[in-house]
């Protein structure tokens, strides 16, 4: 496994290894990897020559800088088990080789104009502006303009995304499209712990309590997916927030049945061809979100 810092010289060996005609699968992350990444890792290898995994906490997603400061940066574990899943490249650049001062300047960062970030104004409407858009505004302008900047920097055929972050998904998916990107996109099942909990990088900050408590999170989404033929979605959505809290330390931010596609609320399950339920809580200081597909 080769570990680049500098785009250049990733760039030089990349071209190398397009020159034999070799394809590239391509996972990004931020670090602090679980299994969940392996398995995207695990996906990739399957079905492409080479492997580049990139490591970068990117700040411009962050509109809660103390989230910023806190996130586990943990790069020498990270690439043993990189390493382990047989990842060919580890791309993990400083932040000064990804931005200039000026794109890192935050009042910019939040304009409208998308060109500013994405090089292209795009729009991803409705997309952008529910459930975790309404949450943390800016977040997704700032996920889509590390991505952009790491499908340029890397040029891979197929890119990998886990389906817990079922939104970002949505938003790379729609800039893919719109900045006419020619990179498949993959979307990889969510590995859950053994009692459902979803894995994630911030799920080292719970106590063990708190993680047999977090069950509750699946147990009541598996508990749509059961009903849904049965119940109304405005009955369905009062007997989860119920659910949640009977847990007195978990707080509901939301949840939310959604189209799959358009991400727009639904109230009734005849309007939509496929359909999505969300869920973001906070249990203690951690925000966690999950989601299962209805159908
Ligand atoms: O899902 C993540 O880990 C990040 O949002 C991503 C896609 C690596 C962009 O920083």
């Amino acid at each position: 496994m080769i570990i680049f810092n500098s785009i250049e010289q990733l760039q030089n060996h990349l071209n190398s290894i397009r020159n034999q005609k070799k394809s590239v699968g391509f996972v990004p992350t931020m670090g602090a990897l679980h299994q969940g990444h392996i398995s995207l890792i695990n996906r990739a290898k399957a079905d492409s020559d080479v492997v580049v995994c990139s490591i970068f906490v990117n700040p411009t997603q962050f509109n809660d800088l103390s989230d910023l400061d806190k996130y586990p940066r943990t790069l020498a574990a990270d690439c043993q088990l990189l390493e382990k899943a047989n990842c060919d490249i580890v791309f993990a650049p400083e932040v000064t080789e990804m931005y200039t001062e000026a794109e890192l300047d935050l009042k910019k960062q939040k304009i409208e104009d998308k060109s500013w970030t994405l090089g292209k104004q795009v729009d991803f409407g409705m997309l952008e502006t529910v459930m975790e858009g309404a949450q943390r505004p800016g977040h997704f302008n700032g996920v889509a303009q590390v991505v952009s900047k790491l499908f340029r920097i890397v040029s891979p055929d197929k890119a990998y995304f886990g389906q817990k972050d079922f939104q970002q998904l949505a938003i790379i998916r729609s800039m893919t499209k719109q900045l006419e990107m020619p990179i498949q996109i993959i979307a990889c099942d969510i590995i859950r712990e053994p009692n459902g909990l979803a894995m994630s990088s911030r799920n080292e900050r719970l106590t063990k309590e708190e993680r047999s408590l977090a069950a509750i999170i699946s147990q009541t989404l598996y508990t749509i997916k059961q009903e849904y033929l049965s119940k109304s979605v405005g009955v369905l959505k009062q007997e989860a927030l119920q659910n949640i809290q009977t847990v007195p330390a978990i707080t509901m931010e939301y949840i939310e049945i959604s189209d799959s596609d358009s991400l727009q609320a639904i109230s009734d399950f005849k309007q939509s061809k496929s359909a999505v339920v969300c869920i973001a809580v906070k249990l203690g200081a951690v925000r966690l979100i999950d989601n299962v597909v209805l159908y």
